[in-house]
């Protein structure tokens, strides 16, 4: 076995001897429950990590990644932690969080047939589809490689509010907010994209549940 590996199992002991140094009871406090108050829906790429990123620590923020940070519909991973985290654990604020560079979002503006990822890839691509007017203007491939992982978190949040789930809590006049961010791995900063919603006002009439 490497070094490498190895190294992490001596890098948990020296983390665990350090928490209880400044804090005998974290572990203790944290085994008893959660009650984080966001969602994280973010990249799987390795350079995004949510509690780093966010100054938040253990117990504050549930996460999902997947590649390009997707809200794809018939996905049981992702509606199953949406519905753990809206309905049980009453999380305020769902974050989608993309990131300038992300590998899937780059892999969509291409034409390469690289494996049964294109079949994820492709929900990517209809967001270029929507959006062709204003991608295809752009020149600059790398402003138009930005402004594409941007539409991406636009279109992944209201793709949340589509939700039954989402839809559910917000009828049930739940506090819920739903907003979309780009982490920029090139200075460490997260954009707010501005794209905040707390009810379906927004959403196009043909979206709208009308739930019981
Ligand atoms: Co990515």
């Amino acid at each position: 076995m490497s070094q490498l590996y190895q190294r992490l199992l001596e890098n948990n002991k020296t983390w665990v001897a350090k928490r209880i140094a400044s804090d005998p009871d974290y572990f203790l406090r944290l085994s008893e429950s959660q009650s984080p108050k966001f969602l994280w829906i973010g990249c799987s790429d390795s350079r995004v990590p949510a509690n780093e990123i966010t100054g938040t620590e253990a117990g504050d923020v549930f996460v999902h990644r997947n590649i390009a940070n997707m809200v794809v519909h018939s996905d049981m991973n992702l509606l199953s932690v949406l519905d753990y985290a809206v309905n049980v654990l009453k999380v305020r604020h769902v974050i989608v969080c993309g990131h300038y560079g992300c590998g899937g979002v780059k892999a969509a503006m291409g034409n390469s047939n690289i494996g049964i990822i294109d079949n994820w890839i492709r929900h990517i691509k209809d967001v270029y589809r929507f959006h062709y007017r204003e991608l295809d203007a752009i020149e600059d491939e790398k402003v138009k490689f930005d402004r594409f992982v941007e539409l991406n978190v636009v279109e992944q949040v209201m793709d949340l509010a589509k939700t039954s789930i989402v839809q559910g809590a917000w009828n049930k006049e739940q506090d819920l907010w739903i907003h979309g961010w780009v982490y920029d791995i090139r200075n460490g900063l997260v954009k707010d994209l501005e794209v905040n919603f707390g009810s379906n006002e927004e959403l196009p009439d043909v979206y709208k549940l009308e739930i019981i």
